[in-house]
């Protein structure tokens, strides 16, 4: 298993590019098995977790590959699922990706049924799916678990009024897939409204659905008979991009990220700007500059447009360093603090009462072998270690793997004595 290996102390400065999001271009993935022809992806991420979709795509039958970049250019991915022969997602790749359950709206949608293992729990929570059933029976699909394998079939499905009883990202996308070849309107109420939402959404739109509302809480789908392949572009990462701009701002340095959209990551930037980075939007990204003291500040995470929990570890671990006392509030999952420990190896105060961390910065973090339990710790543990005086050694990387592309080369890029290793 690789390693990273970082010797921190070095300010991170210069212009990195951010690569397409991995939380849009799985469900727009998916979505590609409702169309009559080939889909087109352009800025698909080379990350693990879509490798693992792909696998997925093709045990199904759909037809997956890569068209090489085209004069530099970014990477396409083309689907084509009109070859898709089994409407299956088995556990060996449920087990290792919970996003898995993205096709269930899709195969219901297209071709009637669909028979998918019961995602289990993750390191960050128990993660059931029970609005995403909800409300694929409202549109009439008839579901039972039977062996670990949700098996769900319908004729066609029709168009009713569904209210979330909670926020969910990936819920109200299935949703989305489920509706737009439903027959009739399908009104969504309570609805997540990240980006990728409406990153899918005008996917779903190129394809020839008919949505309103996509980015509020409130969504009308108006069913279609048919929908047609696309090419359509990826949006860049904001998770991605906010954690490279706290390598930055942890780091005492001043990075631009090219690609990223502030529109949608204010929340953080707000709080950036509150702990005394110098945040400026420029064409084409935005740039942190910190030199002075870190200002702690508290933060709590809430659906989108609040502050977004994919950031709540990497945010604790800037904190860390901070002047004063902060207290980082988890309020979407139950088990995320598991980079706490590991932050406390390295000399971080932190105390944790249920879902509220608190913590008493420090003048400086010491380098430590961590160990990363899961994707978004392991990015916490990685700006530590940059900021940290001395080495640390970040072990199991593949946590990392599943959503941060080339990671080490882009800190690399920008500065940071960083290098993976195999264990
Ligand atoms: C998406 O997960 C993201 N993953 C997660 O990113 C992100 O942390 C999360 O949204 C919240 O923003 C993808 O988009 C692939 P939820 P999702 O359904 O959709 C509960 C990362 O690091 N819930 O919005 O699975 C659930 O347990 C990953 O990139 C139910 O109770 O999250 C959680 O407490 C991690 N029943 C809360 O709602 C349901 O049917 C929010 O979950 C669905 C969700």
């Amino acid at each position: 298993m690789d390693i990273f290996q970082i010797q921190g102390g070095t300010p991170l400065n210069g212009a990195v590019r951010v690569s397409g999001a991995k939380n849009a271009a799985l469900p727009i993935m998916a979505a590609a098995l409702l169309a009559d022809g080939p889909v087109e992806i352009v800025g698909v991420p080379r990350l693990r977790d879509i490798n693992t979709f792909c696998t997925l795509l093709s045990r199904m039958g759909a037809t997956v590959g890569w068209l090489p970049a085209v004069d530099g250019g970014r990477e396409t991915l083309r689907i084509d699922g009109t070859t898709l022969t089994r409407p299956e997602a088995t556990y060996d790749l449920v087990k290792t990706m919970r996003a898995s359950v993205l096709v269930l709206g899709p195969l219901l949608a297209r071709h009637g049924s669909a028979r998918i293992s019961m995602p289990g729990g993750c390191a960050i929570g128990a993660r059931p799916i029970d609005q995403h059933l909800k409300g694929l029976e409202a549109l009439g699909a008839i579901s039972a678990l039977a062996e670990g394998y949700i098996e769900a079939a319908v004729g066609r499905l029709k168009g009713a009024t569904i209210r979330f009883d909670l926020c969910t990202v990936t819920g109200t996308e299935n949703l989305l897939m489920a509706a737009v070849l439903a027959e009739g309107t399908t009104h969504l109420k309570n609805c997540a409204r990240e980006p990728e939402v409406v990153d899918l959404a005008r996917m779903l739109r190129a394809m020839g659905a008919d949505i309103e509302g996509e980015g509020t809480d409130d969504i009308v789908v108006r069913g279609v008979d048919s929908l047609h392949g696309c090419r359509y572009e990826v949006m860049a990462d904001r998770i991605e991009a906010g954690t490279l701009l706290l390598a930055g701002a942890i780091t005492g340095g001043d990075v631009l990220a090219e690609g990223a959209d502030a529109r949608v990551l204010d929340a953080l930037l707000e709080k950036m700007s509150e702990s005394g980075a110098d945040v400026s939007v420029v064409p084409g990204g935005v740039r942190v500059r910190r030199s002075g003291s870190i200002r702690s500040v508290n933060v709590k995470t809430a659906p989108h447009p609040g502050f977004p929990t994919d950031m709540q570890a990497q945010f604790m671990a800037y904190m860390c360093l901070g002047d004063g006392f902060s207290l980082v509030n988890e309020t979407i999952f139950e088990n995320r603090f598991m980079h706490v420990a590991e932050l406390r190896r390295m000399g971080a105060k932190i105390e944790v009462s249920g879902s509220t961390a608190a913590v008493t910065g420090v003048p400086k973090l010491s380098g430590a072998p961590l160990m990363a339990t899961d994707l978004r710790a392991s990015a916490s543990l990685v700006l530590a270690g940059l900021a940290a005086a001395g080495r640390t050694e970040v072990l199991r990387i593949y946590h990392l793997d599943r959503g941060y592309e080339k990671l080490e080369d882009k800190l690399s890029a920008l500065g940071a004595r960083i290098s993976r290793v195999q264990e």
